[in-house]
């Protein structure tokens, strides 16, 4: 399976832009240039399709067609480049005319390579729980928005009316968008108010949660979803910079925290503080394990699941989930000692990036995907 395979959507690269769109347009160009030249050499000047059929209308007309889909390449592309793409399309095992579920909808690059693979009597639902990705929501009958957090699966389902799904895809964390637009909080690299909520009309802010909680829970926050050895300083460090005034901002934080983080690792420990923040501020893993349970009541005999996930807390909830079928890990065995578990697993070690994806977009470095299917004898 190749990657063009799944069309014109963001994240298959320019050159793929230029396979399915630019090169048809140019295509078009050249041919419509040509009858041109020849109705022109027949009629002269007087050629009754006048501009149209002109050199320069068409080269204009040409040019524009090229310009309008490079536009929306990039916006799209901008918007978030999807990692694994023909990778988790493949595990989903789609079924053309079956219901399937992207649970982290973004700029849609998932969703499309789902659409693009459905026939059309297929289905797609896409969560977010952020508004902003609504404005990539593709024009298709075939796709529902649903402005949620995927932990409320199981219901959002039933008030759909569907009675099961025949796949669920999540690729977890934030798109390239929530780093990229300042304001919303999530980067040290400019100056902004500290929110970091996907949801900005629900929950606390990050500096609101900076303000409230106590010592111990922010060195919990650190410790679980950092690998710093100095959690304990860094709770200790705000808890007394924000007696002096409150940290409202990335940078304010950013100072802060640049006190206890040796000078030659601050890039990377300063992007794991934030993302140990984010992941506190979403409660992500918690949102993680709702939707992994709810998945089995959702999913119909046979149906998949596949989960990319970008931080080793995650993967480890994924990892266990799969094998043992509960949150905790703990696997039952029958009489005969063989695991009881609902899951069939399609990929015994993660998916990760190829190191060419990897150079094409760096940021899915530390994607890894993993894929079950749930055992065709469980209801
Ligand atoms: C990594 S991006 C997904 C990008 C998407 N696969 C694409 O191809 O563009 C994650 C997206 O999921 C959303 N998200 C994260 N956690 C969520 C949750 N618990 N419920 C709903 N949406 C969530 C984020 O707002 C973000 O837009």
């Amino acid at each position: 399976m190749t990657v063009g395979k799944w069309g014109y959507h963001p994240g298959n690269g320019v050159d793929n832009f230029l396979d399915k769109k630019c090169k048809i347009g140019v295509l078009f160009c050249k041919l419509f240039t040509k009858i041109s030249l020849t109705l022109r050499s027949e009629f002269g000047e007087v050629c009754p399709y006048g501009f149209f059929l002109s050199f320069r209308g068409i080269r204009n007309f040409s040019r524009f067609v090229i310009f309008y889909h490079f536009f929306i390449y990039m916006s799209s592309e901008s918007y978030h480049i999807p990692a694994l793409l023909p990778e988790a399309i493949e595990g989903l095992a789609i079924r053309p005319g079956g219901v399937y579920v992207d649970c982290t909808f973004g700029g849609g690059g998932h969703t499309r390579g789902i659409l693009s693979a459905l026939a059309e009597s297929g289905r797609v639902y896409g969560f977010d729980r952020d508004k902003e990705a609504l404005g990539n929501a593709p024009e298709d009958s075939r796709f529902t928005f649903v402005h949620s957090d995927f932990r409320y699966l199981s219901n959002w389902m039933d008030y759909h009316g569907e009675e099961g799904v025949d796949g669920i895809l999540a690729d977890l964390g934030v798109s390239f968008h929530h780093f990229d637009k300042a304001e919303r909080g999530f980067s040290f690299r400019s100056d902004a108010p500290l929110d970091m909520r996907m949801n900005q009309s629900a929950g606390i802010t990050a500096a609101e949660l900076l303000e409230e909680s106590d010592e111990r829970r922010l060195a919990d926050i650190f410790r679980t979803y950092t690998d710093l050895r100095q959690s304990g300083q860094l709770a200790k460090a705000i808890v007394t910079a924000r007696d002096h005034s409150p940290i409202l901002t990335t940078f304010e934080l950013a100072e802060v925290a640049r006190k206890v983080i040796p000078p030659q690792r601050e890039k990377k420990e300063l992007a794991q503080v934030f993302q140990a923040l984010r992941i506190a501020v979403n409660d992500e893993m918690g949102s993680l394990r709702q939707m992994l349970e709810e998945s089995l009541q959702v999913l119909k005999p046979g149906g998949r699941l596949a989960i990319i996930t970008y931080h080793s807390i995650e993967d480890r909830i994924v990892k266990n989930f799969f094998r043992s079928g509960t949150l905790d890990g703990e696997v039952e065995k029958d009489l005969y000692g063989n695991v009881k578990t609902p899951w069939k697993q399609i990929t015994r070690n993660p998916i990760v990036p190829s190191a060419e994806e990897v150079e094409r977009n760096p940021r899915s470095r530390s994607a890894k995907l993993r894929i079950a299917e749930k055992k065709k004898d469980v209801r």
